[in-house]
């Protein structure tokens, strides 16, 4: 078991010392508790972190002669021409040989929406206020069923929500999937920084505050959970990886897996979707191409001359916004997680941080942003990957993010785009909707991923009504 008096001199030749300030007063319990999270700190990395991050933070640069990254587009109109059946059949292929795992990542803090508990457990259903983590759920069964394979979902958690995560599947009996194919796994933390002084903060005696490590926090948390391990062991190729605050995530795409797999400028490593940009000042990462490599440009991070550059046609130049839906492949996971050279870089934000001051003894609730936490994005895998591809799907079929509790990306804005899409789907099965002003859908409508998976699918089923009330609240 790790002491303090142990880990100490490592403490001290970090310049942290305060963190030793009246350790002398835990309770041997709480010292314990508190020299194992001593103990599972970077000391080595952790000075250079700061200095980086915290004492001179470095914009990340941004490579030369940034151009759009080319991606396949949804339109067979556009260019180039690919063919899409094929690609379809490659996906369905692994699918069917049960090849394809999904993966979520929900270890995030979800402090935009402000909802107390996993950010999965959140109601989003239109009609039926189901939780994001049923709709996910209903939509892994259905692929399941449908490609006739068992598709396995890996989900990581953050030390903060883990156990509530897992209690609120056991409660819901896992969705009606089998629980040996729904894993579990947290993502590890890291030390929030003093904004001031960039010394680790406390949360309270004994207890170092900590936050998330970042989505990207996924490649090394795969990897040492043992989930890589258990992918392999099912033989699984590919992970489809999404957010778990987008309910409107195709949760394993054919058409973008075929792509990934076997596209002849993929390494099958690391694809990614894309949707055309709102606006050009829209904050969401741009894909474009630098130094020869597909990357993610931060919206904060792309020149306003770039974000706004027109062609021809009048269409933003770079108007590839990333949706952060990905296909992933098992080797590149690996290859990643066992190449230190490869670690992903940290971002840092800057936020509110309550911590307690040990030279003061008391606790300190900021009014300002006081504290950096460092993060890592796994975009920043995309440049590492052999060559990496993009495919455009559509805002409304695949973006609805409930990120906010009001306004922008809240559930207000996501149910609507779920009407929309339900109200789409069912037009293109011959269903009368009916829509008001402005084409507004003068309904609510809920599609289960268990009756139609997308608009195809919807097609084939024959039990549909021929048309919905106004005003009519509907589940299919
Ligand atoms: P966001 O960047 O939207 O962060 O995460 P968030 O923590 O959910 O919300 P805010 O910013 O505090 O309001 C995008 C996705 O990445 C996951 C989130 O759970 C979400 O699915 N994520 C984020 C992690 O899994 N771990 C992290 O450390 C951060």
């Amino acid at each position: 078991m790790p002491q303090i008096d142990a880990i100490a001199p490592r403490v001290r030749a970090a310049g942290q010392e305060h963190l030793l300030l009246g350790v002398e007063s835990l309770d041997p319990a709480a010292r314990a508790a508190f020299a194992r999270q001593l103990e599972a700190i970077d000391w080595d990395a952790l000075p250079g972190w700061i200095k980086r991050y915290v004492r001179a933070p470095e914009t990340p640069p941004t490579p030369d002669a940034l151009e759009p990254a080319p991606y396949y587009p949804q339109s067979s109109e556009r260019k180039p021409a690919w063919d899409r059946d094929r690609y379809r059949g490659v996906g369905e292929e692994l699918l069917r040989a049960g090849k394809v795992a999904c993966f979520t990542v929900a270890g995030g803090q979800g402090s935009r929406l402000g909802y107390d508990g996993p950010k999965g457990c959140y109601p989003a259903g239109c009609v039926t206020g189901k939780p994001l983590f049923e709709v996910f759920a209903d939509g892994v069964r259905a692929t399941a069923a449908r490609y006739g394979a068992p598709v396995p979902w890996y989900i990581m958690t953050s030390p903060l929500n883990h156990e509530a995560t897992v209690g609120f599947f056991a409660t819901h009996e896992h969705f009606g999937l089998d629980p040996n194919d729904v894993k579990f796994f947290p993502q590890g933390t890291i030390p929030s920084l003093d904004k001031a002084t960039g010394r680790v903060l406390l949360s309270e005696p004994g207890e170092v505050a900590t936050n998330p490590d970042g989505h990207g926090g996924a490649i090394r948390a795969l990897y040492e959970s043992g989930a890589v391990k258990d992918m392999r062991a099912r033989g699984i190729e590919h992970v489809s990886y999404f957010q778990v605050d987008n309910p409107h995530t195709r949760v394993a795409d054919p058409v973008f897996l075929g792509l990934h797999a076997a596209a002849p400028d993929s390494s099958g490593e690391f694809s990614s979707k894309m949707v055309a940009k709102a606006a050009w000042d829209e904050k969401v990462g741009v894909f474009c191409k630098g130094d020869g490599r597909v990357c993610v440009i931060e919206y904060s991070d792309l020149p306003e001359s770039l974000a706004k550059e027109t062609d021809a046609g009048g269409s933003l130049r770079f108007n590839a916004g990333s949706v952060a839906i990905h296909a992933i492949g098992v080797g590149f996971i690996e290859k990643l997680a066992t190449d230190a050279a490869s670690g992903l870089p940290f971002h840092r934000a800057v936020k509110k941080v309550p911590c307690y001051d040990p030279e003061l003894g008391e606790q300190v609730d900021p009014t300002e942003p006081n504290g950096v936490k460092l993060e890592r994005f796994i975009f920043d895998a995309i440049p590492l990957a052999g060559s990496s591809i993009v495919y455009e799907t559509d805002r409304v079929e695949e973006f609805a993010p409930i990120k906010n509790a009001s306004g922008a990306d809240s559930v207000e804005t996501s149910k609507d785009l779920q009407t929309e899409r339900a109200a789409r789907w069912l037009e293109a099965a011959g269903v009368s909707v009916p829509r008001g002003a402005g084409g507004r859908v003068d309904a609510v409508i809920e599609i289960s991923g268990l009756t139609a998976l997308d608009a195809a699918h919807l097609r084939e089923r024959s039990n549909l009504p021929s048309a919905i009330e106004p005003g009519a609240k509907v589940v299919l």
